[in-house]
C-alpha cells in the first residue's frame, strides 16, 4: 500500500496555524491528523470540532480525527459534519466499540480504531468487517514529543500479518515518536499510515521536512 504521511497539528503553531498547514501541504502531506483530548481518557485537553472546521476552511487535504475521549459516539457526528473524513476512536474507550465504529460507517465516514500500547492486537478481529484502518499507539497517548516505544515494531508486524490473513485492504497506522531517523524501519515493519507531530512542525522548514519524510518512505 502506498505510504501516507499525516502530520499532527498538535505540535503546530496555533498563533499561525494557516502558515504551518500550507507549508506541510506544499511538502505533500496526505492527511492532517487532529488529536482530540478530553482530559478524562488522557491527561490533557486539546481542541474539538471547531478546529476541524477551521482546518477544513484552510486546506483540501483530508483530515483524520484521533478521538482520545471517553464518549466518542456523541462526537462522531460533529467531527463528520465538520468535514473530517476518517475517525479513529480508541478501542479502550467504550464498552460498545462495535456500535461506535458502526456509527462512523453509517454516517458515511471512513472507520479507524486505535489501540494503546497495552491492548492485544487480536482485539481488532471482531471489528474488521467495519474497519478501513487500525492505528497503533507507539507512545502512551496524551502528549506530543514522546519517544517511540521499541516494542511497537513487533506489534506493527503482528497486526499487518493478522490483516493480511483476514482483510488485506485495511491500513496500519502508527502514532507517536515517529521521526525521520526511525520512519524507514517502521515502514519495513509493515506500517503504511504515519502520524508525525513534533518531527514535522517543530522544525525550521516544515515543507522540506515533509518532503524528506515522503522521500524516505517511498524508498524504504
Ligand atoms: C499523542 C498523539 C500524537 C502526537 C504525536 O497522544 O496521539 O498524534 O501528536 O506527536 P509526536 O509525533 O511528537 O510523537
Ligand atoms: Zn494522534
Amino acid at each position: 500500500m502506498r505510504p501516507m504521511l499525516a502530520p499532527s497539528i498538535l505540535s503546530a503553531n496555533f498563533a499561525n496555524l494557516e502558515a504551518d498547514i500550507k507549508a506541510a501541504e506544499k511538502g505533500g502531506a496526505d492527511y492532517f491528523h487532529l488529536d482530540i483530548m478530553d482530559g478524562h481518557f488522557v491527561p490533557n485537553i486539546s481542541y474539538g470540532p471547531m478546529i476541524a472546521k477551521t482546518m477544513r476552511g484552510i486546506t483540501d487535504v483530508p483530515l483524520d480525527a484521533h478521538l482520545m475521549i471517553t464518549n466518542p459516539r456523541e462526537y462522531i457526528p460533529k467531527f463528520l459534519d465538520a468535514g473530517v473524513e476518517l475517525i479513529y476512536p480508541h478501542i479502550e474507550a467504550t464498552y460498545d466499540v462495535y456500535r461506535t465504529v458502526q456509527l462512523i460507517k453509517d454516517l458515511g465516514g471512513k472507520a479507524g480504531i486505535t489501540l494503546n500500547p497495552g491492548s492485544p492486537i487480536s482485539n481488532v478481529l471482531p471489528l474488521l468487517d467495519l474497519l478501513d484502518s487500525v492505528m497503533l499507539m507507539s507512545v502512551c497517548p496524551g502528549f506530543g514529543g514522546q519517544s517511540f516505544i521499541p516494542s511497537s515494531m513487533a506489534r506493527i508486524t503482528e497486526l499487518r500479518q493478522l490483516l493480511d490473513e483476514h482483510k488485506p485492504s485495511v491500513r496500519v497506522a502508527i502514532d507517536g515518536g515517529v521521526r525521520k531517523d526511525n520512519v524507514a524501519a517502521i515502514r519495513r515493519a509493515g506500517a503504511d499510515f504515519f502520524i508525525a507531530g513534533s518531527a514535522v512542525f517543530r522544525t525550521e522548514n516544515i515543507e522540506q521536512t515533509v518532503k524528506d519524510f515522503k522521500k524516505i518512505l517511498e524508498s524504504a
